[in-house]
C-alpha cells in the first residue's frame, strides 16, 4: 500500500486495528486528487455520540473511575487527531519535494499520537474501562471541514488544539502525581514531550510564510483560524509560557494568546473538554 492507500485506510476503516496500524512511508508516483470524507470510519462501539459527557472534577481524578474517564476523554482526543492527520495527508494534495516534505512530517506524528493513544487505553484498561465504554464526541473531528489548505490545518491542529494540550498535559500530570497515580502521570509527561515537536512543527511551517512575505505571524495565524475556533482554545489550564519558547513560538506570539479574550475561554475552559 502507498502512503495514500495507508491514509485512507486510518480514515475509513472502522476498526482500532486499522487506525493504529502503523505508517509506511511511501513515495507517491501518480497524482493525488483531493479526498474528503464526512466521518471517519468508526465501529459501532467507538462511534461518535451526541451524549455529552464531563469530564471528571479535580477531587475525582483519585478514583478509579475518575481517573478511567479521563483517561477515556484523553484516548479519543488522540484517536481523533490520528484520523485528522490521515485525512489531512488526503485532503492537501501536494506535488514535489514540498508533498513530500508535508507527509513525511504528518506520518511522523501520527506515529506518535498512535503511541500516545495506546498508552492511555493500556492505563485505562488496567483501570476495567474499554475504549468505547463511554460516548466519544465529534468536536475537533469537524472543525477539518473549514480548513481549506495546509497552513489553515496547522494554524487549528498545531498551533490552537495541541498548543492548548500543552497546558493541559501538563496540568494533569501534576494532578495525577499529587494522587500518586504515576503511571498516567508517566504518559502525561511523554504525551507532553512529543506534543512540543508537534506544536515547533506547526510553528515553523507559518513562520517560514510569515518570513517570506513579510507578514505579522499573529495577523496570519488569525487569518487561518477556521470560523468557530478562537485564539482562546489555543490555552489550556494555567497558560504556561515557557512550554511554548520550548516549541519554538516567539514572544509576541506567546504574549498574543496569553492575552487573547473571548466568551469561550472566559465561560467555558476549566477542563480538557472539548466543547
Ligand atoms: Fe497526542
Ligand atoms: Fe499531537
Amino acid at each position: 500500500m502507498d502512503i495514500i492507500q495507508q491514509a485512507q485506510s486510518i480514515v475509513e476503516g472502522a476498526t482500532l486495528e486499522e487506525k493504529l496500524k502503523p505508517l509506511k512511508y511511501t513515495e507517491i508516483n501518480k497524482t493525488q486528487v483531493s479526498f474528503f470524507i464526512d466521518n471517519p470510519g468508526r465501529n459501532k462501539n467507538i462511534n461518535f455520540s451526541s451524549k455529552q459527557l464531563k469530564f471528571p472534577a479535580k477531587n475525582k481524578l483519585a478514583t478509579i473511575e475518575g481517573a478511567g474517564i479521563a483517561l477515556h476523554f484523553f484516548a479519543n482526543h488522540e484517536l481523533l487527531a490520528i484520523e485528522m492527520m490521515a485525512m489531512a495527508i488526503l485532503k492537501y494534495p501536494l506535488q514535489g519535494e514540498a508533498g513530500d516534505h508535508f507527509r513525511k512530517g504528518m506520518i511522523s506524528t501520527i506515529r506518535d499520537e498512535q503511541k500516545h493513544f495506546t498508552l492511555y487505553n493500556q492505563r485505562m484498561e488496567s483501570l476495567g474501562i474499554e475504549f468505547g465504554d463511554l460516548p466519544v464526541n465529534d468536536f475537533f473531528w469537524k472543525q477539518i471541514h473549514d480548513c481549506p489548505t495546509i497552513e489553515s490545518f496547522h494554524a487549528m491542529m498545531s498551533l490552537t488544539f495541541e498548543s492548548a494540550n500543552l497546558d493541559f498535559a501538563y496540568y494533569y500530570k501534576g494532578i495525577f502525581k499529587d494522587c500518586e497515580d504515576f503511571e498516567t502521570a508517566n504518559i502525561l509527561e511523554i504525551v507532553l514531550e512529543d506534543e512540543l515537536r508537534h506544536v515547533a512543527a506547526g510553528w515553523n511551517y507559518l513562520n517560514d510564510f510569515s518570513t517570506k512575505s513579510k507578514k505579522d505571524i499573529w495577523d496570519h495565524y488569525l487569518s487561518l483560524l477556521p470560523g468557530k475556533i478562537t485564539p482562546a482554545r489555543a490555552k489550556g489550564i494555567n497558560f504556561n509560557c515557557e512550554l511554548r519558547k520550548r516549541a519554538g513560538l516567539n514572544s509576541h506570539f506567546i504574549n498574543k494568546i496569553k492575552n487573547y479574550k473571548s466568551d469561550f475561554n472566559i465561560t467555558n475552559r476549566n477542563s480538557w473538554d472539548s466543547k
